[in-house]
């Protein structure tokens, strides 16, 4: 069939380089996509703008599109999803109702409050004088989260009760995140080391897929500001991410989740993303995304056996029962290193000269996705904040870090900066 892949980013590259490995996947259309998306094989980008839902579904109609599928958030919690379902397209990712998992904190937080779902104790507040007694009750360090969607920027860890304060007073004043700061939520802090997890639904069945570790801090030694995230591996720490953490994680906390969003009237179909936070070996739910994550998606699809369409388009149309004990994983770590424009995530040039890329080898453990790119006379140039996704699998995580920063030494870009140090814990077998 033809597919439709929404998004452009780093993640988008990974998603089109596995979906056209699917013998299922005659031709690929990706909207905006990008230069270096474009060069994959059975795959062209087209400019279609994402937020006009009814000219989604006409190019769908016109293209012959037998399956959609949203990379981002963005679009999700837009409802493009409601907008294709109407007219019988086939589409992975949750309505808009679905996606306030992850569009609104609140409604997350207030989802595992009722159905006792392990999280960080909580509150909400749309006002200044309650969330700064509320402030002074808990003490620092405290978290202060806009409730809606902010780019991954709106979640601030306050050091102390007047930063806290005065962060809470700005989100609600409507000067730091606009709207998404409207309503706040004030939650306690907890002190672990952070597991992304993977589950996909039909709306009836859950399946595990695997986890990955992120770095969301710019510099090395997890220091400097968050970001998008800066490279993940996959799978997570060994020695921290056991199966049977998984098996509680599944119990615990997914399987909960995915009752409840059935028993609210919304099941959710696509892929719960689920930010843990593992305390003294206890997992809490930090947040929920409702896509792949990025770079995370990176070093799983180096990974993943099973095909990519199957997956997807069975989880879309509720037949995901057909993966059970299926889905295929290479045991093999794999690891991606983000490279960056100097001055991410605050402000940075574009359209500065990147060498020796196409002179990389490209191998089904060896690659490099594209974040933010073009290509122009002959030269590749940056295009964004995070640029290259450069990622390698091997046998042993030593060895896919030590290749894939042997790729990062055969790139040239003087205005490109990236951590040294992914995967530093797992490899020193430490926990925070
Ligand atoms: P979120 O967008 O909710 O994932 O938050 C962004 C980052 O903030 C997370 O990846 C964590 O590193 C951190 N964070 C969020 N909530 C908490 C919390 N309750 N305690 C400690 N760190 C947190
Ligand atoms: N890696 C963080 C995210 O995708 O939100």
């Amino acid at each position: 069939m033809n597919i439709l892949l929404m998004g452009a980013g780093g993640r988008e590259h990974a998603l089109t380089w596995k979906l056209v490995q699917s013998d299922m996947c005659d031709h690929l259309f990706v909207a905006p996509g990008s230069d270096a998306i474009g060069l994959e094989p059975k795959t062209s980008c087209v400019d279609l703008d994402i937020t006009d839902h009814k000219a989604v579904v006409q190019f769908c109609k016109e293209n012959g599109i037998g399956f959609v599928i949203v990379g981002s958030e963005i679009p999700l919690v837009a409802g493009i999803s409601d907008s294709l379902e109407t007219e019988n397209i086939p589409v992975f990712g949750p309505s808009k109702k679905a996606a306030q998992l992850e569009g609104s904190k609140g409604f997350m937080k207030n989802l595992c409050k009722k159905y006792n779902i392990p999280t960080a104790k909580y509150e909400c507040f749309t006002n200044s004088t309650p969330a700064h007694a509320f402030i002074d009750q808990v003490g620092a360090p405290i978290v202060i989260k806009a409730d809606g969607l902010a780019a991954g920027k709106g979640v601030i860890i306050a050091e102390t009760v007047e930063q806290a304060k005065e962060t809470v007073s700005d989100m609600l004043s409507g000067n730091a995140f606009g709207e998404a700061g409207a309503s706040v939520v004030i939650e306690e802090f907890l002190d672990g080391e952070e597991v992304s997890f993977f589950a996909l639904s039909d709306g009836k069945v859950v399946l595990p897929l695997t986890s990955a570790q992120d770095h969301k801090r710019a510099f090395d030694g997890d220091k400097g500001p968050n970001t998008g995230g800066m490279g993940a591996f996959s799978p997570a720490r060994k020695d921290l991410w056991t199966p049977e953490l998984e098996r509680e994680v599944m119990e615990n906390i997914i399987t909960p989740t995915a009752d409840a969003m059935s028993a609210e009237g919304l099941p959710f179909k696509g892929v719960y993303y689920a930010g843990l936070m593992i305390v003294e070996e206890k997992p809490y739910l930090i947040e929920y995304n409702v896509r792949f994550g990025d770079p995370e998606c990176q070093p799983m699809m180096m990974r993943l056996e099973s095909d990519l369409v199957a997956l997807l388009y069975d989880a879309a149309t509720g037949h995901l029962s057909r993966h059970t004990k299926t889905i295929e994983w290479n045991n093999a770590p794999a690891l991606c290193v983000i490279m960056a424009a100097k001055g991410y995530p605050e402000s940075y040039e574009k359209n500065t000269l990147i060498e020796g890329l196409d002179a990389l080898e490209n191998t089904s453990s060896m690659k490099v996705f594209h974040a933010g790119t073009h290509y122009k006379d002959g030269q590749w140039l940056s295009n964004g904040g995070r640029v290259l996704a450069v990622t390698s699998m091997s046998p042993t995580l030593e060895v896919s870090k030590l290749k894939t920063y042997d790729m990062i030494s055969n790139i040239t870009w003087d205005e490109g900066f990236y951590r040294k140090d992914i995967a530093w814990r797992a490899l020193l077998n430490i926990s925070s």
